[in-house]
């Protein structure tokens, strides 16, 4: 890596089988922009521990991220697990003692999370503080992430504002990176596609899963030869993802009432398959050749940890932990 490019940071929890929303929303742009950027990409193991309370289970979860990572095609020398950097964790205390509860409170991500039931613990409610730490610790200019993770880049931004004004500048304030066609890719019963709704099409499904899956897509009860409106279909809206080449025609048809919702459906499995088939190949090779995934990203650890005990430390003098 050069000097002198921008700073691209982002990372995924690892709080169940990745999907296409995850894909199409975060982790498709982090490979577009990873070489434009300076790029620290990580698993968010700390941030899952919110929501999963089996170790064997998180410590799998984290490794699979891992492979999900190099089988989309990231570089393995951007690639670390937060619990590699304690110093996010550090930082993240220091950032608590800055922000107020009432502000903490009007974060929405939080409410819909103990409204599905999550247990309301601090470390749900400081979820965004922790995120800031992740995001500030490196400097970043852009954080791609899916609309749903704005609030906490703005957040981040507001913490960065506060810690200057209060110690001088030592920040950079981030900005989100949002795809706004695919800001948010539908589950199969057409709510947001989400690891907690269970309406997800992973992004490594075997072949019978992609048909199994596609074919419960629920659609309205139009016939085959009535009009139907691209708007509001589930299955167009994965058509803009994996058949942009025959998205016009498509759409052409469904104005025309000249397709029905099973052939849609069929041509739509036949054009996930082929995108997700080569993927999940590499991605069992990258497992084959691999005893231990973290040795492969053995320099992207080292390299993000050089750069966070850097930032530390300016930290640690700025507030007066120094002796
Ligand atoms: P999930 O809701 O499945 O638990 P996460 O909250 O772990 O997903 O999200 C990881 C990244 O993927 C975030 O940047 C998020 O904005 C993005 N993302 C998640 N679901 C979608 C979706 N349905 N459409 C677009 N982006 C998404
Ligand atoms: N909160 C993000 C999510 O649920 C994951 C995440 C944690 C993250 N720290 C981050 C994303 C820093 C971008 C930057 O998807």
């Amino acid at each position: 890596m050069t000097g002198g490019k921008k700073i691209l940071v982002s990372g995924i929890q690892p709080s169940g089988t990745l999907h296409i929303g995850n894909y199409f929303g975060a982790m498709k742009r982090f490979v577009e922009l990873q070489d434009e950027f300076e790029s620290f990409i990580f698993v968010a193991n700390y941030h899952a521990l919110t929501s999963v309370s089996d170790a064997n289970i998180l410590a799998e979860n984290t490794r699979n991220v891992i492979l999900d990572y190099l089988a989309i095609g990231l570089t393995p020398e951007n690639l670390f697990p937060q619990s590699d950097i304690p110093e996010v964790t550090e930082l993240a205390w220091i950032f608590n003692t800055l922000i107020t509860v009432p502000y903490l409170s009007r974060a929405v991500a939080y409410k819909e999370k103990v409204e599905k039931g999550l247990e309301a613990t601090v470390g749900l409610f400081d979820y965004p503080a922790l995120m800031a730490a992740d995001i500030l610790i490196m400097d970043a200019d852009v954080v791609p992430v899916g609309q749903d993770q704005k609030q906490h880049v703005e957040i981040a931004r507001d913490i960065a504002e506060k810690f200057n004004n209060r110690y001088g500048e030592t920040f950079k304030l981030p900005k989100a990176h949002i795809m706004r066609e695919v800001a948010t890719v539908p589950g199969i019963d057409g709510q947001k596609m989400s690891k907690s709704y269970k309406n997800t099409i992973p992004l490594f499904a075997t072949d019978e899963e992609i048909k199994k899956l596609v074919m419960s897509i629920v659609t309205d009860s139009k016939g085959e030869k009535e009009k139907k409106d691209v708007e509001a279909d589930t299955v167009f809206a994965l058509h803009r993802l994996f058949s942009e080449t025959k998205l016009a025609e498509l759409a052409e048809r469904y104005k025309n009432g000249t397709i029905g919702y099973k052939e849609s459906k069929e041509i739509l499995i036949k054009n996930i398959t082929s995108f997700i088939g080569p993927l999940r190949e590499r991605r069992n090779k990258i497992a084959r050749d691999n005893k231990n995934i973290f040795d492969v990203i053995e320099n992207g650890r080292a390299r993000a940890q050089k750069r966070a005990r850097a930032k530390m430390k300016e930290v640690r003098e700025k507030v007066g932990i120094t002796f």
